[in-house]
Order: C-alpha cells, then sequence, then structure tokens
C-alpha cells in the first residue's frame, strides 16, 4: 500500500471524522437534508486521504504532550514508505533533533551497520519512533507522552502496512506489544502486532554502553532475516 493505494470504506469515515473534529464539529448531523446539502458541497470539500505526508503535517503541528515545548525538530520517520520492514526506536535524541531525521547519531551508526549485515540499506526500510519529539536530556519518554504519540506510529503503520517490525529496546517493544514485560524477556521471537511480525531486541544504544548484548542481537537479526528471507 503506498500513499495513492485505495483505502477502506471504514478509513474514509474516520478520516471525514477527524477531518471534522479538528474543524471544531462536536456532533454529525445524519439527517437526510443534511446529506443532501452535503453532497452539494462536491469533493473538494471532504478530506484529504490518509497519507505519511497527512500524518507528518499533523506530527509537526502537534501539541498533545509538553515534548514540543522543548523540540527543535519533530523526527517523523525515514525510508521506503512500501516498506516491508520497519525499525521502531524510542524517541529521537540530540542529533535526531537538530537533523529532524531518525537514528543519525551514534545509536544510528550502529544501527545502519544492523541494516547492511541484512544486506538491505536504510533506503530499503522504514525506519521511526514511538514518540516524535526529543525528551530533555534522552529521559525514557513518560507514559502521558507515548501514549499521546503512539496513535500517530499505528497510523503510520496502518499506511505503510509492513510485514516485518523491528521493535529496538524495552520502550518500543512495550508499547508496540501493549506489555509490561522486560526486553530480555519479549526478544528473541516473533510476535504479532496488527497482523505484523514483531522482532524485539536490544536497543542500538544498549549495545554501545554493553557490547557483550551484540550477540543477542545477531541472533534477532538473523531470525528476521530468515523470515524476510523466505517470504519474498
Ligand atoms: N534513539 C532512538 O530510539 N531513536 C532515535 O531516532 C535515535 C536514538
Amino acid at each position: 500500500m503506498n500513499e495513492n493505494s485505495p483505502h477502506c470504506l471504514a478509513d474514509d469515515i474516520i478520516a471525514y471524522l477527524r477531518f471534522l473534529s479538528e474543524s471544531g464539529v462536536k456532533h454529525v448531523d445524519c439527517s437526510p437534508e443534511n446529506i443532501k446539502r452535503m453532497e452539494q458541497w462536491g469533493k473538494a470539500f471532504f478530506p484529504v486521504r490518509e497519507s505519511l505526508a497527512v500524518i507528518r503535517n499533523e506530527v509537526e503541528n502537534c501539541r498533545r504532550c509538553n515534548l514540543y515545548k522543548e523540540r527543535r525538530r519533530t523526527v517523523f520517520g525515514a525510508g521506503d514508505s512500501k516498506a516491508r520492514l520497519v525499525f521502531v526506536g524510542e524517541a529521537p535524541g540530540r542529533e535526531e533533533d537538530i537533523q529532524g531525521e531518525p537514528f543519525v547519531g551514534d545509536a544510528g551508526v550502529l544501527l545502519t551497520k544492523i541494516i547492511e549485515a541484512m544486506n538491505l540499506t536504510r533506503d530499503q526500510v522504514y525506519i521511526s519512533n514511538v514518540v516524535k519529539c526529543r525528551p530533555p536530556n534522552n529521559r525514557n519518554p513518560l507514559p502521558d507522552e507515548i501514549s499521546a504519540c503512539s496513535k500517530f506510529l499505528r497510523r503510520q503503520l496502518k499506511v505503510i502496512r509492513p510485514e516485518f517490525i523491528c521493535a529496538l529496546g524495552a520502550v518500543a517493544a512495550r508499547s508496540i506489544l501493549d506489555v509490561k514485560a522486560p526486553i530480555s524477556q519479549l526478544r528473541g521471537r516473533f510476535h504479532t502486532f496488527m497482523g505484523i511480525k514483531v522482532m524485539p531486541t536490544y536497543h542500538p544504544a544498549a549495545l554501545l554502553r554493553n557490547p557483550q548484548l551484540k550477540r543477542d542481537v545477531w541472533e534477532d537479526v538473523k531470525k528476521l532475516m530468515a523470515g524476510y528471507e523466505s517470504q519474498v
């Protein structure tokens, strides 16, 4: 599915209700007279279909939590909008906040190496985060920041429709899978979210602090590669 693909009716209805809600409308009048009136508005009055561009625009203007106050740039995501594999991290760090791109700091250099070890490039996958704005001093995102932002990730995934997600670290794995277990228990096996196979593994920043974890990550990545290559 790409930005021009057909969507199901439910998606159109939800997008239209979102458009009305953001325009300040509180109630929908379903009377035959009103429906007739709406038909006369013509297509120009109907909302833009869901696409990464629409979601990116909402993220750039988002003030759903306090993180907007200190951000320099929002970090939406980057890569192939039709990728079969999406990497999801925690939240932007200092370098990402400056550049507006995910995983461009030290952890990003390591993530790029992991992607290349899979015989892929950053352009062939999609990279994003659970939280799109930098938490001050790189602290962990708070539960209300995660819940304010996670609907953006869900919408991105609905547009991209990947077959695989690699959840990088505890924050990503727990928020995607809606569980509380430690990453050491979640990693190493496939879980399912929105029909997508999810492989949790350690965050690249954890590997920089503790290189011994690299062996486990390589085991997880091999399982991911085997799934990815067997489903061409
Ligand atoms: N860490 C993350 O979780 N995401 C980034 O984009 C950068 C560092």
